[in-house]
């Protein structure tokens, strides 16, 4: 008889996955399952059976691991979960040619193509359009004494920051809000309002890019928007196709937005249910110091990202992840969320330390896919918190941890709402 097989009253029961406990605190799960079945197969609630992989180890290999092919046409998708693992039908035709969605050597052009034109610097250039986004939000409240910071917040200020970035003229911006806020509110799945929303945005920006590519000056401006920008990247006299411009405008609004409220939403909660670490970051900022801005952003990323797991992968050959046997065409989801926890690599991992150093997390992702838009994202979470901090410096939750509702979808983590109060 093998370990495996004898019945062992000193392991717990595995847990289970997917409930609206476990959507509340995963990370109890995702210890057992570190310890005793790293890489485990697991049903996931759409019927799908996919490998979890849960050690920082596994995961960072695997994330970089050629073998797991990121188009979902390597997937031999049973009846039952036919469309499951890729996104809607709606979505499917065009904008399927996305940097998520592909292998080299297309993803080595397509990668290549949008880092010419969304590069460090024009995030840089865009910092003091972000602070002035952040301050008129919060001015919108501020004289309330309350708001809901999801709604008022962490949900408005990624949207209206993409759209000034790509170029979308601000009187359209807030039907993309709308359509965003269906996305957000329903999730990825297949239903009509979200088929539709995705519809609009994918007419709009299809306009919008071939509005712009007729317009186009023959040198770039200072400050020229990144579609522009998108239609004038060339490498070795290729450019991307207006197809290709739309699908990535659309995942650069896709990726960069949910995961930018919920790092200002998870990160905000977290600041404020560590009042140690809350005042540490209040007592940097007033002295002017930033640094602790920097390592406290990447810290929240570890210690409760947005994105729980990562994107899907499908084994193309036959390989093993921490010992274990994969299967070609088996769906293998990392868990981020997990491995960021893992004391293998993280001294302390369930201990939020603001000033940590050794923090190679993965919230970003590693390897060929790692997050494009990082410096974007690390540019509006450190504004929003350091405003909210430095603006309303006796910000309090106005909700019990117990009442508060966390969105039960499978790929990102965060919050439904967030009720806070505060002196006016
Ligand atoms: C990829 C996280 C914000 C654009 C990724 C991946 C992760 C991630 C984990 C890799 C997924 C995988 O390998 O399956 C995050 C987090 C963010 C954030 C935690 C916020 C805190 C943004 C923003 C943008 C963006 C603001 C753009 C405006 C992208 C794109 C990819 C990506 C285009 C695909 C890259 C590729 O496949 O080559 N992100 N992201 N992300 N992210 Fe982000």
């Amino acid at each position: 008889m093998t370990d495996q097989l004898r019945p062992d009253d000193s392991v717990p029961a595995a847990p289970e996955l997917f409930t609206w406990e476990f959507a509340a605190d995963p990370y109890p799960a995702y210890a057992w399952l570190r310890e005793h079945a790293p890489v485990r197969r697991t049903r996931l609630p759409s019927g799908v059976e996919a490998w979890l992989v849960t050690r920082y180890a596994d995961a960072r290999q695997a994330l970089a691991d050629q073998r797991l092919s990121k188009n979902p046409a390597h997937h031999d998708e049973p009846e039952h979960a036919k469309g499951k693992t890729g996104i809607p039908g709606e979505r499917k035709a065009e904008l399927m040619t996305h940097l998520l969605n592909i292998d080299p050597p297309d993803h080595t052009r397509l990668r290549r193509l949008v880092s010419k034109a969304f590069t460090p610097r024009r995030v840089a250039e865009f910092a003091d359009r972000v602070q002035e986004l952040t301050d008129q939000l919060i001015d919108r409240f501020a004289e309330r004494g309350s708001a809901d910071l999801i709604h008022e917040f962490a949900f408005p200020l990624p949207i209206y920051a993409i759209c000034d970035l790509l170029g979308v003229p601000r009187e359209d911006q807030d039907d993309f809000r709308d359509w965003a806020g269906m996305m957000i509110r329903h999730g990825g799945g297949p239903r009509g309002g979200v088929a539709r929303s995705v519809k609009k945005m994918r007419g709009y920006l299809a306009e919008l890019i071939h509005r712009k590519r007729e317009a186009l000056p023959a040198e770039p401006a200072p400050g020229e928007d990144l579609i522009s920008g998108l239609i004038r990247a060339s490498d070795h006299g290729e450019h991307l196709t207006e197809n290709e411009a739309a699908a990535m405008a659309f995942i650069l609004l896709f990726a960069g937005f949910e995961t930018t409220v919920n790092l200002i939403g998870n990160g905000t909660y977290a600041l404020l249910t560590h009042p140690e670490q809350r005042h540490r970051l209040q007592e940097a900022l007033a002295r002017g110091d930033d640094e602790l801005l920097a390592t406290g952003v990447e810290e929240l990323l570890r210690y409760d990202g947005p994105v729980e797991l990562a994107t899907w992968r499908f084994a193309t050959e036959p390989l093993t992840i921490g010992g274990q046997e994969i299967a070609p065409g088996d769906p293998v989801l990392v868990v981020l969320a997990a491995a960021d926890r893992d004391p293998e690599r993280f001294e302390d991992p369930d201990t939020l330390d603001l000033g940590r150093r050794d923090n190679q997390h993965l919230g970003y992702g590693h390897g060929i896919h790692y997050c494009l838009g990082a410096p974007l994202a690390r540019l509006e979470g450190q504004t929003a918190l350091a405003t909210l901090l430095t603006r309303l410096p006796d910000l309090r939750l106005a909700a019990g941890p117990d009442e508060l509702r966390w969105r039960g979808g499978l790929i990102m983590r965060g919050l439904r709402t967030l009720p806070v109060e505060f002196t006016p």
